[in-house]
């Protein structure tokens, strides 16, 4: 029976470029999708981009561009990088359309008009300076349970206990550097425990992997909250209907993005019904592939909208792990935050699609990328073992029968035995246990190159009348490679198109499996895939290294293309003092430095400040200046140097000091 299947990735915020983590999570999915697609099922696969909630806002002003340049930009930046690795979105969409507005305010109504809506004042953090309720992550400050500092307001990185940011000690907003507020304000919430029966059953039901039940299974019995589906004005998103200052929380109408993505693709094609797949009831299927980070979004808020605004449930939730670099979470530092177009610059992408389908086995566990694991896999299993196949008994066919194949299977059991796999490995498919789908084809590519070792046409092709036999094996040899081809389809896109180019057929397709090739001419051969080179992976982790986290540089190309933006985060580590310049004299052997040592309050600290052409050191002597107070100690050559000091100007005489104000005292924070 042909099945009718609606699919989804998480919706990636654009906030950030794609990296490996949004790549596995799409690999999985496009693996998935192109299985159904190959059984013969109508598959559909949509996704958009995340666009909505207060740092969108701060990034367009901080850009100097309007929201929906900097939403477009990254939109095309993340279409780019799926295409790059062969994801196939039927649509890619924003959650920032009109079809998700007029969905998202369809849904709010529906879901005042059942009762399942009210009202409630709550206390929440916010910047004095900015008139802005701050979200968790715009607020730092000292963890409540063990103190230590710099933790952001919903959860502390030092001892993992959870509070609400109105509890920090010391609290800062991360927009102003202010010291927040706390102000109270109506919020709108959706009546979650309502439906607590309901979501008990619906998650016992298959819907979701049993190690997700239970995680779920925890939060049902500690019992619901109601969900805080609005935020204040000033934020970027959808206005509440009926409200001049209230919007949807941006967690409201993401997982709405998905049917304005449908929606979007619907109109477009004009030859598919929303109601078919959306409505309550639908006999279509709606799969959603995403992290276990956001299970609670998509498996308990998400269903209970859908039921309570007349739509239909997921069929199928698919919630997968982490991905971990060489055993450890992603770091910058190390290198191993990858981007998605950096990888795209070192390495071919279908190693990658097969290294995490030989990872894929349908459960929430955490996936690592080891870098000597991954070559080896790419190397020994996919180009010696898979395509090995095709470039040994290729040469023989061309060469000795113009590109002919025989007309006759040599061994038509070992040729069924690759056929007969077939149900097992598209359940594996089915299942998600991608992992086990590929050690069954491994394990088929072994058949077959024993049968051409035992076989050996090398000594055939030399020996009087074995010439047809030659034919023969390796003909049954391409014949094998082409049904781990089209097992692997689903995985390796780029590869599949390759053999079909090779073996002088249309695409490959899996209805096609006990149809053996023969007597067709096939065309010469070229190398399908080649091996990987491990110190391509190091550049890659040394390139992954070098590059600033400024996700938004291009996206303010319209403003300042030479300039790398940075986050509000990262600007809120600079700590800027007040220093007075103890004491000035000049490095004699240094062009252009002095040796300062700067009083800040607290003590002394030395300097190492370029600024010896323009000016005379004792005119410095306490002068008050600008310190960079946080920057690491860096050891000079005639010097160590532990702090900078500000000023402006191109450089020679022309360097320009920037000096507080009177009453300014060493030690004083400047923001
Ligand atoms: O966690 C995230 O990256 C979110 N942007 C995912 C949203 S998925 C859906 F609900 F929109
Ligand atoms: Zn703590």
């Amino acid at each position: 029976m042909k099945r009718r299947i609606l699919v989804t990735s998480a919706l990636p915020y654009i906030n950030g470029s794609i990296h490996l983590g949004n790549m596995l999570e799409h690999i999985q999915t496009d693996i998935w999708v192109r299985f159904q697609k190959l059984r013969g099922h109508e598959c559909l696969y949509v996704c958009a981009d995340d666009t909505h909630g207060t740092g969108t806002m701060l990034h367009a002003e901080q850009a100097g561009v309007p929201p929906e340049a900097l939403i477009e930009a990254m939109r095309q930046e993340h279409m780019r990088d799926f295409a790059g690795f062969g994801i196939e979105h039927d649509n890619y969409h924003s959650t920032h359309s009109e079809e998700n507005r007029a969905l998202s305010e369809l849904i709010f109504e529906r879901l005042r008009e059942q009762g399942g809506i009210f009202t409630r004042d709550v206390a929440q953090l916010s910047d004095p300076e900015r008139g802005l309720f701050l979200a968790d992550r715009f607020v730092k400050g000292d963890c409540p349970r063990c103190g230590a500092a710099d933790q952001y307001g919903d959860n502390c990185d030092a001892c993992g206990a959870t509070y609400d940011a109105t509890e920090l000690g010391r609290p800062r907003s991360l927009v102003s550097g202010a010291e927040p507020l706390v102000r109270q304000s109506e919020h709108y919430f959706f009546d979650l425990p309502q439906f607590s029966d309901m979501l008990k059953a619906w998650t016992r039901s298959g819907a979701v992997q049993p190690e997700v039940a239970n995680k779920l299974a925890e939060w049902l019995d500690e019992g619901l909250k109601p969900w805080d589906i609005s935020r204040d004005a000033p934020y970027f998103g959808f206005l509440i209907p009926g409200t001049k200052d209230k919007y949807f929380y941006v967690w409201m109408d993401a997982p709405v993005g998905y049917m304005a993505s449908f929606k979007n693709l619907a109109d477009a094609r004009g030859d598919l019904d929303f109601d078919a797949f959306w409505k309550a009831g639908a006999d279509t299927e709606l799969h959603h592939f995403i992290g276990k980070d956001i299970v609670n979004f998509h498996a308990l808020f998400w269903p209970a909208v859908l039921e309570a605004s007349g739509f239909r449930k997921p069929t199928r939730i698919h919630t997968h792990g982490f991905v971990t670099v060489e055993g450890a979470k992603m770091s910058k530092s190390r290198g191993t935050l990858i981007k998605a177009s950096t990888y795209l610059e070192h390495l071919n992408p279908e190693y990658l699609r097969y290294y995490f389908a030989t990872k894929l086995n349908g459960t929430v566990d955490d996936y690592d990328i080891n870098f000597e694991d991954f070559v080896q896999r790419v190397n020994a299993d996919l180009v010696g073992k898979v395509v090995n196949i095709a470039s040994r008994c290729a040469g023989f066919i061309t060469r000795n029968f113009d590109g002919e194949l025989s007309p006759e299977l040599a061994n038509e059991a070992l040729w069924r035995r690759f056929v007969e796999a077939s149900e097992s490995i598209a359940e594996r498919y089915e299942a998600g246990q991608v992992s086990r789908a590929v050690r069954e084809i491994t394990a088929l590519a072994d058949l077959a190159n024993q049968y051409i070792a035992e076989r050996e046409p090398w000594k055939l092709v030399k020996q009087e009348g074995a010439l047809a036999e030659v034919q023969a094996v390796c003909s049954l040899g391409l014949n094998l490679f082409r049904i781990l081809a089209i097992y692997l389809t689903p995985i390796l896109p780029a590869l599949s198109q390759a053999v079909s180019t090779f073996l002088n057929v249309g695409p490959l397709r899996w209805s096609d499996i006990d149809q053996p090739l023969l007597g067709g001419r096939i065309n010469a051969y070229k190398a399908l895939l080649t091996r990987m080179e491990k110190k391509q992976a190091d550049r890659l982790v040394e390139a992954s290294k070098e590059q600033p986290e400024a996700p938004l540089a291009d996206a303010a190309g319209e403003n300042d293309g030479e300039q790398a933006l940075i986050a509000i985060e990262d600007f809120a580590k600079v700590r800027l003092k007040v220093a007075r310049i103890a004491s000035a004299e000049a490095v004699p052997a240094a062009d252009k430095l002095l040796r300062l040592q700067l009083d800040l309050g607290d003590g002394h600290r030395q300097v190492m400040a370029g600024i010896k052409s323009a000016y005379d050191p004792a005119s410095l002597i306490d002068r008050l200046v600008v310190v960079v107070a946080n920057l690491a100690p860096r050891k000079m050559r005639f010097g160590t140097s532990e702090g900078m000091i500000l000023a402006a100007g191109p450089g020679g005489e022309d360097i320009f000091l920037l000096s507080p104000d009177a009453g300014a005292t060493p030690g004083m924070d400047v923001k």
